[in-house]
């Protein structure tokens, strides 16, 4: 069984259900842990493994994810928790007013610990921003988010629906490869 540590519930909601759909199963472990201050998501995560190795005794997934601007060269991406908080996403629509590009990519970087070992996995959804807030549905940033291929944002979209499409189910598929891969004997 695989704890997935993590306070964001909806996270919890997005994995749980897209890794049911393939029959693996996931408890949620509800405690937060270190995440510093990185230039990539992926050292966020390989440090709260450094923390997690200690308390948790089985295999966990930790979880952590960004919205990435291409007018402001990718910020708030690592910073996007802070930013969300700060200036939620009216704040994202102000940065936007001025005719700047409205570009942007979700990312979600996992890592699996299991036994001794430490496995990232990458997802990615390109999008753009939306002209104003859309939706209720999912969290964070879900309301101005309008991934490419779809007409309404992920705060406008069922569960299943912002599964088909987002960053985190990408992860998911990446992290289920591995889990099917044929282990060395
Ligand atoms: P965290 O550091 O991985 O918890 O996430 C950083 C921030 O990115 C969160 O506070 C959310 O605002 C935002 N975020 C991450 N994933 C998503 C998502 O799937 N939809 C909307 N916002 C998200």
């Amino acid at each position: 069984m695989i704890a997935f540590v993590t306070t964001n519930e909806g996270k919890f909601r997005e994995v749980s259900a897209a890794l049911a759909e393939a029959s693996v199963r996931i408890v949620r472990e509800d405690r937060s842990y270190p995440e510093i201050q990185a230039d990539r998501l992926e050292k966020v995560v390989r440090f709260a493994a450094t923390i997690l190795d200690d308390q948790i005794p089985g295999d966990y997934l930790i979880d952590d994810s960004g919205l990435f601007l291409d007018a402001f060269g990718g910020f708030p991406g690592v910073y996007s928790s802070y930013v969300q908080k700060r200036l939620g996403c009216a704040g994202i629509l102000r940065l936007l007013a001025e005719g700047k590009s409205r570009a942007a990519t979700f990312e979600t970087v996992f890592l699996l610990r299991q036994g001794d070992s430490h496995e990232v996995f990458h997802g990615e959804c390109p999008g753009t921003i939306a002209s104003g807030e859309a939706g209720t549905g999912g969290f964070g940033f879900d309301p101005i988010f309008i991934p490419q291929g779809a007409t309404k944002t992920f705060a406008e979209m069922s569960l299943a629906e912002k599964n088909r499409f987002s960053h985190r189910a990408r992860a998911v598929a990446a992290l289920l490869a591995h889990l099917r891969a044929p282990k060395e004997p």
